[in-house]
């Protein structure tokens, strides 16, 4: 089996060529990302691998079935990227639905705490010798409120996490999961988790309803000095919006994994160019704004799990003619698939 891998760092090949080896199946990997224009380098191929700046739109999906090109191997969770609509009768579409909630959570706190304590500016400062603590206070995150938006594998890890620190949670979950309430955990409203958190976290997938739930109506609710933290998909947060709410003072620090138009940016370098969206430059330019390139999955351990899991998909398709992993608009709103063989 041969398998077209786009968006390829070096930090990918490691774990696919070890799993792919022992399943007999042959990456070939492009730097490029997958679009209209890089699709066709897909021919000949079974399948094509994609990460989260791809993009599988209907023009990408109608390139890859003129070639025959039979699956879409997703080696990441969220599949916003795809038109799992469109996609549906003409390739299968798979995905790593969990490889390390751990990796992400911990990012999340890692951020929070480098924004807190400023130890970004401590970094900086005493690599110059200068040993000044002006302008370096912080606070303590026990006995503050977390609200966690989304508390799926991800957000219950943060929520853990979190309460290791003696924080209280208030969570918001479409579908929430009582079993995680306690004296220092409980599911709020929106506005009541807007009105009443010192810091939120989104953990939630991005879809038509949550797009920019991060908006100038919700921040305006929300405490003065608020945390934002955004782990999760970028467009979560209307990018505009948090530079007003920073330029006002309503928010106190925002830390970033994701962006908006990252597709444009992140993985590369782009160090020495002019960069022309300015609503990230002037981000990036804030003291207390932290912006990490979608780095919050890499981990040694969640690498390995996104390979395994990758391969094991294709080859339960090709073998099987099932994988429990695919995403399945027919098996109801683009919820894993059930049955693996709708079409
Ligand atoms: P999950 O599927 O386990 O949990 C997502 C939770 O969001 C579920 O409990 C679900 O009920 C909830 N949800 C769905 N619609 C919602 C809505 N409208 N409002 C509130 N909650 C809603 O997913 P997991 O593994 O926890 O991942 C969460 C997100 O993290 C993914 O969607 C992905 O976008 C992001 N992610 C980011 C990574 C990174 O490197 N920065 C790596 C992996 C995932």
């Amino acid at each position: 089996m041969k398998f077209a891998f786009f968006d390829t760092k070096p930090y990918d090949r490691p774990a696919f060529d070890k799993y792919g080896a022992e399943k007999g199946i042959e990456f070939k990997y492009f730097e490029t990302k997958l679009n209209e224009d890089t699709a066709e380098l897909a021919r000949d191929f079974d399948g094509v691998c994609v990460f989260v700046n791809d993009t599988v739109n209907a023009k990408v999906i109608d390139k890859l079935v003129d070639m025959n090109v039979k699956v879409v191997a997703l080696r990441c969770a969220g599949f916003n990227n795809v038109d799992v609509k469109y996609a549906f009768g003409k390739v299968h579409v798979l995905r790593v639905p969990a490889y390390s909630p751990y990796a992400v959570a911990e990012h999340t706190m890692a951020l929070l705490l480098t924004s807190v304590r400023r130890i970004h500016k401590a970094y900086i400062r005493t690599r110059d010798f200068n040993f000044s603590l002006s302008g370096m206070t912080g606070f303590d995150l026990h006995g503050k409120t977390v609200g966690v938006i989304g508390t799926g594998k991800i957000g219950k890890v943060f929520i853990n996490i979190c309460r290791g620190f003696g924080m209280k949670v208030l969570a918001y979950d479409k579908y929430p999961d009582r079993s995680i309430e306690s004296e220092y955990v409980r599911y709020a409203d929106l506005p009541e988790l807007f009105e009443n958190s010192d810091i939120i976290s989104l953990h939630c997938p991005l879809t038509e309803e949550t797009y920019h739930l991060i908006n100038r109506e919700s921040l305006e609710k929300c405490k003065k000095g608020v945390v934002i933290l955004n782990t999760s998909r970028g467009a979560l947060v209307d990018a505009e919006a948090l530079l007003a709410g920073i330029k006002d003072r309503k928010v106190g620090a925002a830390c970033l994994d994701v962006y908006e138009e990252e597709a444009d940016y992140f993985f590369e370098d782009f160090s020495g160019h002019i960069i022309s969206d300015d609503i990230l430059a002037r981000l990036i330019s804030m003291p207390n704004v932290i912006v990490s390139s979608h780095q919050a999955f890499l981990t040694t351990e969640a690498l390995e799990n996104i390979a395994e899991t990758t391969v094991n998909n294709i080859i339960g398709y090709f073998e099987n003619g099932q994988c429990p992993n695919e995403v399945c608009f027919r098996c109801g709103n683009a919820e894993d698939c059930k049955t693996g063989k709708c079409f």
